[in-house]
C-alpha cells in the first residue's frame, strides 16, 4: 500500500522524558492499552538503560500487550542494546531503535569524535541490534544540521548492516517544511525500497506537523508522533493533528493510517489525567475550546449549517456532539459516559459512589466541568486504592 503511513507513537519514551511528565509502570501500561485501542503502529515504551522504571514499562508493554510492535531505545553502543533487547525479551514484534547523533556541531562538541568514528559506531550498534531482532530503527540524531552528503552515506551503511527504518529526525525543531520535504526526498530516492525513511520532529518553531507532513509528502512512510504533542521542549509532532490533516484532506493528503480517530479525544484525556497538564484550551482537535463557537455570527452560521464554521464533527475524534453539562438532573448513564470520555474505566461500585459524590455537589451548582468530574473520580479511585490496601 504506497499511501500507507505508520504512525510511532513515542508519548511513553520522548513525551515522558520531557519535564511534568514522568509516568510510574501502571501508569504508562494503562496509556499503553488505551494507544493500542487508538491503533498506533509501533509503541515506543521506554529507554531501558535510562532507569529502571524504563526498562520494568518496556517489560511490562511487551508481556501485556504481544500482538503489538513495542520498540526500545538504544544509544548505539553494546550495553544500551543488550539492555534494550533484555527489556523487549518478552515482545513477539520487538524492535530496537537505536541512535547516534550526526550533525558536525553534536560531533564536535558533545561526542567528540569523527565522521568515521560515528559511522563505524552507528553500523556496529545496527548489526549488534540485529542478532537480537529483525526489527531495527536507526535514527541519525539532529539529521537536519547534518550534511546531506555524509547522512546520505550513513544511511546506506546502516541499511547494508541491517535496519529496515531509517529516522531522519529534526531534533532541535530547526527545519522548515520546503527544506525538511527536499532532505526527506533525497534520501527515500537514495535508498529506495530497502527502508522505510521515518521523520520525528520537535515543535521549537512550532512547525512539527506541518514539517511532518510535508516529508510525507516526500516519501517519508513513518511519522514518529506523541498525543497532545508532548515531548522534549516545545514537544514532538502532535498525532492527532497528523492525522486529522489527513483524514479532513484527502484531497491533498491521501494516506492512510489505522488510527481509530474516536478514540482520539478520550486518549488525550487519559494522558492530561496521568501527567502534570492537559493540552492549552485553543490546540486543535483535543483543546477545551476546538469545537466551541462563541462569536455571534460564528454561532449564527453554525446552528444553520455546522460545516460553515466547523471542518471536523466532533464525534469523529470522540467530543460528544454537544458540550453537554452534567447537572443536578443528569443521570447516572450519562456520568458514566462522561468519565469514559474522559478516560476512566469505572467499575460499578466505583460508579455508583462518583455518582452519590456527584449528586451531593450538583444540587447546590449549576453544572460541573470536566476538571470537576475529573477530581471526583480521583477522590473515587483513592478510596478504591486505600480499601484495597486495608
Ligand atoms: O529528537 C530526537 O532526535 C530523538 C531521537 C532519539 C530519535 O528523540
Ligand atoms: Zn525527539
Amino acid at each position: 500500500m504506497p499511501n500507507r503511513v505508520y504512525l510511532f507513537d513515542t508519548t511513553l519514551r520522548d513525551g515522558e522524558q520531557s519535564p511534568g511528565c514522568s509516568m510510574t509502570v501502571p501508569e504508562k501500561l494503562r496509556l499503553a492499552r488505551k494507544l493500542v485501542e487508538l491503533g498506533v503502529d509501533i509503541l515506543e515504551a521506554g529507554f531501558p538503560i535510562a532507569s529502571e522504571g524504563d526498562y520494568e514499562a518496556v517489560v511490562a508493554v511487551s508481556r501485556e500487550f504481544p500482538w503489538a510492535q513495542v520498540a526500545a531505545l538504544a544509544r548505539a553502543n553494546t550495553p544500551d542494546i543488550e539492555r534494550a533487547a533484555a527489556a523487549l525479551k518478552h515482545a513477539k514484534r520487538p524492535r530496537i531503535h537505536t541512535f547516534i547523533a550526526t550533525s558536525d556541531i553534536h560531533l564536535k562538541y558533545k561526542l567528540k569524535k569523527s565522521r568515521q568514528q560515528v559511522l563505524d559506531e552507528a553500523v556496529a550498534a545496527v548489526e549488534l541490534a540485529r542478532e537480537h531482532t529483525d526489527d531495527v530503527e536507526f535514527s541519525a540524531e539532529d539529521a537536519t544540521r547534518t550534511d546531506w552528503d555524509y547522512l546520505e552515506q550513513i544511511s546506506h551503511a546502516v541499511v547494508a548492516a541491517g535496519a529496515r527504518t531509517v529516522n531522519l529526525p529534526d531534533t532541535v525543531g530547526y527545519s522548515i517544511p520546503e527544506e525538511y520535504a527536499a532532505l526527506i526526498g533525497r534520501m527515500v530516492r537514495a535508498l529506495g525500497p530497502s527502508a522505510i525513511v521515518s521523520v520525528h520532529c520537535h515543535d521549537d518553531l512550532g512547525l512539527a506537523v506541518a514539517n511532518s507532513i510535508a516529508a510525507v509528502q516526500a516519501g517519508a512512510r513513518q511519522i514518529e508522533c506523541t498525543i497532545n504533542g508532548i515531548g522534549e521542549r516545545a514537544g514532538n509532532a502532535a498525532l492527532e493533528e497528523i492525522v486529522m490533516a489527513f483524514k479532513t484532506r484527502p484531497d491533498k493528503l491521501p494516506y492512510e493510517t489505522k488510527i481509530v480517530t474516536e478514540q482520539i479525544y478520550s486518549t488525550s484525556q487519559l494522558l492530561a489525567q496521568t501527567i502534570t497538564f492537559g493540552p492549552q484550551p485553543n490546540k486543535a482537535i483535543v483543546g477545551e475550546n476546538a469545537f466551541a463557537h462563541e462569536a455571534g455570527i460564528h454561532q449564527d452560521g453554525y446552528l444553520k449549517e455546522r460545516t460553515t464554521y466547523e471542518i471536523i464533527e466532533p464525534t469523529s475524534v470522540g467530543v460528544p456532539e454537544s458540550k453537554l453539562v452534567l447537572g443536578k438532573h443528569s443521570g447516572r448513564h450519562a456520568l458514566h459516559q462522561r468519565a469514559e470520555v474522559l478516560g476512566f474505566e469505572l467499575n460499578k461500585p466505583e460508579l455508583d459512589d462518583l455518582y452519590h459524590r456527584f449528586t451531593a455537589i450538583a444540587d447546590r451548582k449549576k453544572g460541573l466541568r470536566n476538571e470537576e468530574i475529573v477530581e471526583l473520580i480521583h477522590q473515587v479511585l483513592g478510596q478504591t486504592a486505600v480499601a484495597a490496601n486495608d
